[in-house]
């Protein structure tokens, strides 16, 4: 909480030393911990989390539009202070409950109707699951993509492969190119990267040779973008160091290539289960 005792995050504590951290500016995850206590999650030293601008790093969530548009890059959702609703503790872990809804502002936007996004963030001793629900509360349909920015973590990116992209087409936001085939079992990323696989069929798994690993399920999402900003990009951003593309990657589960579509009153929930597969205690000795 802040001085004048305004929430600024949520932390909750789960089985075994899992934890998660959650900022009610654009209810940011930024900082995920699974059961043996390892941060699995990558946030910049040079971050700014005075809500003066999106947060960089964790899990940033992208709505109602990615990349750029008619609104700001990548939309307002990320941006906005969310409301919390409360947590709960179940069976297996505890959950946490935002909920943004339009305003003012965002009804001034290029992006003007009535909407209502709960999200909730739900954690388990090697398991975090992140889901938001879209209502339309408006009287006209309407569009969006959304996305769940993941910034995973790594030792050393050198060592990183990103499985299940095999056979995928993605779009290179680097060099133009549109509807390539992904013809690698194992992706690596030596450069700076900006693609949106479409369509991906199978379950993602990031896995650092020698180390662990962070499978990405997805719910109503049918893309993922895989993006690493490498050195000289890193200069160019000011909430970024310049040595930091060695230790994360961004592995996005959302739908971005095509959008998705509401009429009044209808809902849609989408979003991703992150398992935190640890190195085996045996081949970890
Ligand atoms: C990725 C986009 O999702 O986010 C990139 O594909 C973009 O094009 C990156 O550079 C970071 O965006 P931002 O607005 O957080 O700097």
């Amino acid at each position: 909480n802040d001085a004048a005792g305004n929430l600024e995050r949520v932390v909750l504590s789960g089985p075994e030393s899992a934890s998660v951290e959650i900022y009610v500016y654009g209810a940011t995850v930024t900082s995920w911990k699974s059961g043996t206590g390892a941060e699995r999650l990558f946030v910049s030293r040079q971050a700014v989390l005075d809500g003066s601008k999106p947060i960089r790093g964790g899990i940033p969530l992208v709505f109602p539009q990615f990349g750029p548009g008619a609104l700001p890059q990548h939309g307002f959702a990320r941006n906005q202070r969310w409301t919390f609703l409360g947590a709960t503790e179940h069976g297996a872990g505890v959950a946490a409950t935002f909920e943004l809804r339009d305003s003012e502002e965002t009804r001034g936007s290029a992006w003007p109707f009535r909407f209502v996004l709960t999200y909730t963030v739900d954690l388990t001793a090697h398991t975090l699951s992140t889901i938001m629900k879209c209502e339309n509360a408006d009287e006209r349909a309407f569009e969006f993509t959304a996305l769940m920015h993941t910034y995973l973590g790594v030792g050393s990116i050198a060592q990183v492969e990103v499985e299940g992209l095999e056979g995928a087409e993605y779009d290179d936001k680097i060099s133009g190119q549109v509807g390539v085939k992904e013809a690698r079992a194992r992706v690596t990323v030596g450069t700076n990267e900006d693609r949106v696989y479409r369509d991906v069929e199978d379950n993602v798994v990031v896995r650092e040779r020698g180390g662990g690993a962070v499978a990405i399920r997805r719910f109503n999402f049918k893309d993922i973008v895989l993006w690493n900003p490498w050195e000289q990009k890193a200069r160019e951003m000011a909430d970024f160091a310049d040595d930091e593309y060695h230790r994360m990657v961004c592995v996005e589960a959302g739908t971005v290539a095509s959008s998705i579509a509401l009429r009044p009153g209808q809902t849609i929930s989408c979003g991703q289960l992150l398992t935190a597969e640890d190195v085996p205690a045996a081949a970890a000795a």
